[in-house]
């Protein structure tokens, strides 16, 4: 096995946000601007505790046999994991129906974001069922731990960029999907996640001042750009897939094919056939294996069905959000950021 030299120290610098983006962070978030740091040459925004975290992360083990995944939050990563799971497992819904998405395919970096001992004590002290009370338990520890302690094959996601996640990813020559998806439907669809799961500091925020804090990069893992050049400068690699959110819409059963072949896995007609059932958004969005209604359950998340986790599910929704000043502010925003890359972004255009 290729074992990658541990890190001693933190290797990226973390500075706090600068007095602008604090004042930033005051004013439209009423929020702690000490929660946030820039990290490395990128100064990608992350939560301040990645500076007790981020070595024990950076420093996690890959195997041969993982199957990673890599993309910025609302890219459709989950329906891009459960592909990966039922794929890999010969299309076993059963056993996906026995676990939640979360604890088969686990987000390495959620510590980062949840806390873990919480979800349990809410769960302990909740009065919902065993189920759920089994599942809050299993947040307890950080996912690296668990998994150093997993053998077989083991499925991991990353929200966090490359360059911050563990290097041995790609020494020691395991598989690797990188999503990405149009950012002006990335915008829309991590507007309502946050309202989803964090209901109490963005119930009242604008969708307008949720863009200035995005455009400012004081979102978590932005800029948003940096994120996913990182992964489209990955994308000819022998072992990664780099896939666009939208080609699945367009032709699911072309992306399922594609994963199929990547995996080394052949997928018959009636697997195509009950595959592309199991990824109807109806369907999707009742199951609950994959849809994280046991955060609404333990009260985590917001009850509200507007803000669901597998939410609409469509193309283009950014319509009914953006006023054409908006639209023209994000469409400067995206032509200056395309400027000196030779990223293409999934409507094929390098240019709005
Ligand atoms: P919307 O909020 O625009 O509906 P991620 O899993 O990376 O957080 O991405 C979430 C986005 O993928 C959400 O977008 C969600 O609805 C969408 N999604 C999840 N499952 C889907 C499916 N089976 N088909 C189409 N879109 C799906």
């Amino acid at each position: 096995m290729v074992k990658t030299e541990h890190f001693k120290t933190y290797p990226f610098q973390i500075n706090t946000i600068d007095e602008k983006e604090k004042a930033l962070v005051r004013k439209l978030l009423n929020a702690d601007p000490s929660e946030y740091v820039r990290v490395g040459p990128k100064k990608y925004l992350e939560t301040a505790n990645i500076s007790q975290l981020g070595l024990e992360l950076l420093n996690f083990q890959a195997r041969k046999d993982d199957v990673w995944l890599f993309g910025y939050q609302r890219s459709g990563t989950t329906m891009t994991q459960e592909m990966l799971w039922l794929i890999k497992n010969d299309l076993d819904f059963e056993g996906a129906a026995k676990e939640v998405l979360d604890h088969r395919f686990p987000v390495i970096d959620n510590s980062l974001f949840l806390d873990g001992k919480e979800i349990k004590e809410i769960g302990d002290r909740s009065h919902v069922n065993e189920e759920v009370k089994i599942i809050a338990r299993k947040y307890e520890k950080p996912y690296w731990q668990a998994l150093n302690e997993m053998t077989g094959n083991r499925f991991i996601k990353a929200h966090l960029p490359i360059s911050l996640s563990p290097p041995s990813v790609f020494e020691v020559g395991c598989k690797v999907v990188y999503c990405a998806r149009h950012p002006k439907d990335v915008l829309v669809s991590l507007f309502h996640i946050l309202k989803l799961f964090k209901p109490k500091e963005w119930e009242d925020i604008s969708f307008e001042s949720y863009w200035t804090l995005f455009k400012n990069n004081l979102l978590w893992n932005t800029p948003w750009f940096e994120h996913v050049k990182e992964g489209w400068a990955k994308r000819n690699d022998k072992n990664v897939l780099f896939l666009y959110y939208e080609d699945t819409k367009k032709d699911i059963r072309g992306t399922l094919i594609k994963i199929a072949n990547f995996l080394d896995k052949k997928l018959s007609d009636n697997d195509l056939n009950k595959l592309e059932e199991h990824f109807k958004i109806e369907n999707f969005r009742k199951n609950k294996s994959v849809n994280n209604d046991h955060f609404i359950e333990l009260g985590i998340a917001s009850k509200n069905k507007e803000h669901q986790f597998i939410r609409k599910g469509e193309i283009g929704g950014w319509k009914k959000y953006f006023t054409p000043e908006l639209n023209a502010e994000v469409d400067k925003w995206i032509q200056e950021n395309l400027k000196d890359t030779d990223l293409v972004l999934p409507d094929r255009k390098s240019v709005v």
